[in-house]
C-alpha cells in the first residue's frame, strides 16, 4: 500500500518465492518506474502494479493474504489514518496480517513551540498533512478488527540511514551544481528538517507495528 518505485516489493518477491504481490501506489510516474523495474526482474510473473489511493483500492474484500504499508501510511487522511487502516481490514482475509513501518509521534500532547513550526514545515515538504500518534493508530487498528496488534520501536536500527541524509544531501547540491540538474529543495528541505527532529526521541519514533486481521466477524 504505497509500493513508490516497487524497490521493497522486488525485495518480498526475492525472498518469498511462493508469493504475488500487488503494488498500489498514487503516483503514475513511480508506478511506470516501478513497472519497468518489475518487467526487467525474474518476478513479472508474480507481480502487479494498481494506479490507485490505498484508502479506496479497487480490488475484492477479503481477497489478500497480507499487506504492508513501509513508509506510506503517514500519508493516509487523518490523524489516525483510519481510512488506510479500514481499507487494509476491508482487503485482507480473516487471519491476514497487516505490517505498517513508519515514523509516529509518541504522545498526542501539544509539541513545544519552536519544535512544532519545524515539524510542521517538514509535514509541509514531505507533502503530508499529519503524522499519526503512535497509541492512536494501534488504538484505530483494534477499533477496526486488528488483533495480536504488536509494535516495536525500531529508532535506533535507522541511525545509519540518518547518518547518510548529510551525504545525500551533499550529493544532491553538487549534482544541482556542478552538473547543473533540477534542484530538488523540497526533498532537500525534508531530509533536513526530518534529521533535525531525529533526536527528540520522547516526541517522535520509528516503529514497525504488526497485527492480524479478526476470524471473529466485526459487529457494528
Ligand atoms: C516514501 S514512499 C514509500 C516507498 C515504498 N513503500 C517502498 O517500499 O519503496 C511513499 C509512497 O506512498 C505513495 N502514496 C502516498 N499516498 C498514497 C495514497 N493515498 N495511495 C497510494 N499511494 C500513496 C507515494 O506516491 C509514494 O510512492
Amino acid at each position: 500500500m504505497g509500493c513508490g518505485y516497487g524497490a521493497t516489493m522486488l525485495q518480498l518477491l526475492e525472498v518469498l518465492p511462493w508469493s504475488t504481490i500487488t503494488g498500489v501506489n498514487l503516483n503514475s510516474e513511480q508506478l511506470a518506474i516501478a513497472e519497468q523495474k518489475v518487467t526487467a526482474s525474474q518476478h513479472s510473473q508474480r507481480a502487479q502494479l494498481q494506479l490507485a489511493n490505498f484508502q479506496a483500492i479497487p480490488f475484492q474484500d477479503e481477497s489478500y493474504d497480507a499487506a504492508y504499508a513501509l513508509e506510506s501510511a503517514c500519508y493516509g487522511e487523518g490523524e489516525t489514518k483510519s481510512k488506510f487502516i479500514s481499507e487494509a481490514a476491508r482487503l485482507l482475509r480473516p487471519g491476514g496480517k497487516l505490517v505498517v513501518i513508519d515514523g509516529f509521534k509518541k504522545h498526542s500532547q501539544p509539541l513545544p513551540g519552536w519544535m512544532d513550526r519545524i515539524h510542521r514545515r517538514c509535514l509541509t515538504a514531505w507533502d503530508m498533512t499529519s503524522l499519526a500518534n503512535i497509541d492512536g493508530f494501534a488504538a484505530a487498528l483494534k477499533l477496526q478488527g486488528f488483533t495480536e496488534i504488536e509494535v516495536k520501536d525500531i529508532s535506533w536500527n535507522i541511525l545509519p540511514t540518518l547518518i547518510y541524509v548529510p551525504v545525500v544531501v551533499v550529493k544532491l547540491l553538487s549534482a544541482q551544481l556542478v552538473r547543473k540538474e533540477e534542484s530538488r529543495r523540497q526533498y532537500l528541505q525534508a531530509l533536513l528538517l526530518t534529521l533535525l527532529l531525529s533526536p527528540f526521541k520522547k516526541h517522535f519514533g520509528y516503529f514497525v507495528v504488526t497485527c492480524t486481521k479478526s476470524n471473529v466477524e466485526k459487529k457494528n
